[in-house]
């Protein structure tokens, strides 16, 4: 059974791909490779021992996405394609609603057109804003958004609401992500920043491995238990096996339903600094740094609804998650 990938060559998407091809479905790709290369694809191939079709398609481009629809026969889309980075979001946020709302919308329009009406769509935690206080819930209230990147999550979960409650023959998936990191087990793919990471464990990685001198703690005196900020991480193995439930999900029944995918477990920033160098057997350096702008200082996901109704919950914990990334950045120091 078909299931088109948009993003399949980023981060997540890779690693969904290979848990699509292990539970017997056959992931078709569409990426325009803005933010990763097509070798990531090649490894998926290598860790599988299958061939996966891939099409060099930017998701605003509506006369390729027609081609891929009458090509294949698709039964649901994941839709992993977008822009994420939080910075470059504030500084071009045009850039960010033109690509990911745009996207997705044209995306709708090309799957509606091929009578394609099953979707699955990569949120983020960062929709909860900053009001609320965790253990988040799917139930909570959408908080105020802090940057055009969560923004364009926000909007494009109500692009798809209102989608699904015009023509409740749709089925659609929101899921909100926590914070993805770690690596498949064979060290073959794994998260690929270009320049200098944004993200903790991507940094962490790179100072571990020697190519950044030291980590900048970003905040010591937050209401934590060591002072320093606090996330969900969450393997990101555990994070594509998510997807197989909800691709489950929206292949039997049609619907709108949102669904948390975290651990439910808050590590603060030293915490992951320790279980990283546990896990590498390199120091970490780290200077105490101001507070980022936009952070908060607790999120983290109650994860029982996934857990209730898609049958799903993770199980990988931070040593592991740190273990895998550590492979990954190792036999890879420079990325694909
Ligand atoms: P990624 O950048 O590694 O993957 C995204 C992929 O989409 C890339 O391969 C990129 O080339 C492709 N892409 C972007 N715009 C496109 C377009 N217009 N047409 C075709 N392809 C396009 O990122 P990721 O970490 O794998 O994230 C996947 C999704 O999950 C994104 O939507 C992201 O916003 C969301 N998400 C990620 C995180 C995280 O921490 N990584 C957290 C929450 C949500
Ligand atoms: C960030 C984004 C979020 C996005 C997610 C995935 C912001 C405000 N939030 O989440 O919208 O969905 O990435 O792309 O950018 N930290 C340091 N030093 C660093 C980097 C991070 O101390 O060099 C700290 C942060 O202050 C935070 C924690 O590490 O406490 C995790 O940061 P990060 O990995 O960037 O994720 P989020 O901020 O949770």
């Amino acid at each position: 059974m078909s299931i088109l990938v948009t993003g399949g060559a980023g981060f997540i998407g890779s690693h969904t791909c290979v848990e699509l091809i292990n539970s017997g479905y056959e992931p078709i790709i569409i990426d325009n490779l803005c933010n990763s290369k097509s070798e990531s694809i090649k490894r998926i191939e290598e860790i599988t021992g299958k061939r996966i079709k891939f099409y060099e398609c930017d998701i605003r481009d509506r006369a390729g996405l027609d081609r891929v629809f009458a090509e294949n026969c698709i039964e649901a889309v994941i839709h992993f394609a977008g822009l994420k980075c939080v910075p470059e979001s504030i500084s071009e946020p045009l850039k960010y609603y033109d690509n990911n709302i745009g996207g997705t919308v044209t995306l709708c329009e090309a799957m509606k057109a091929a009578g394609c009406k099953k979707i699955v769509f990569s949120s983020s935690a960062t929709v909860y804003g900053s009001e609320n206080p965790s253990p988040l819930r799917e139930d909570m209230p959408e908080g105020k958004t802090t940057n055009p990147y969560g923004t364009t999550k926000l909007y494009i979960e109500k692009v798809l609401k209102d989608l699904y409650a015009s023509d409740n023959s749709w089925s659609v998936c929101l899921l909100r992500y926590f914070n993805p990191i770690g690596a498949h087990k064979s060290g073959k793919i794994g998260e690929d920043p270009k320049g200098i990471p944004n993200n903790l464990v991507p940094y962490v990685s790179q100072v571990a491995v020697g190519k950044l001198d030291h980590l900048n703690v970003c905040g010591n005196d937050y209401p934590t238990p060591d002072g320093t900020g606090v996330r969900d991480y969450i393997h990101v193995v555990d994070l594509a096996l998510g997807h197989i439930k909800a691709v489950e999900k929206v292949l039997k029944e049609s619907g709108c339903s949102t669904y948390n995918l975290g651990t439910g477990k808050g590590y603060s920033v030293l915490d992951v600094v320790k279980a990283f160098e546990k896990a590498s057997g390199r120091e970490v350096k780290y200077v105490i740094a101001p507070r980022r702008p936009g952070d908060i200082a607790t999120c983290y996901s109650d994860p029982s609804k996934a857990k209730a109704e898609l049958g799903w919950e993770a199980v990988r914990g931070i040593e592991e998650m740190c273990e895998d990334s550590w492979r990954w950045q190792s036999q890879n120091p420079n990325g694909y």
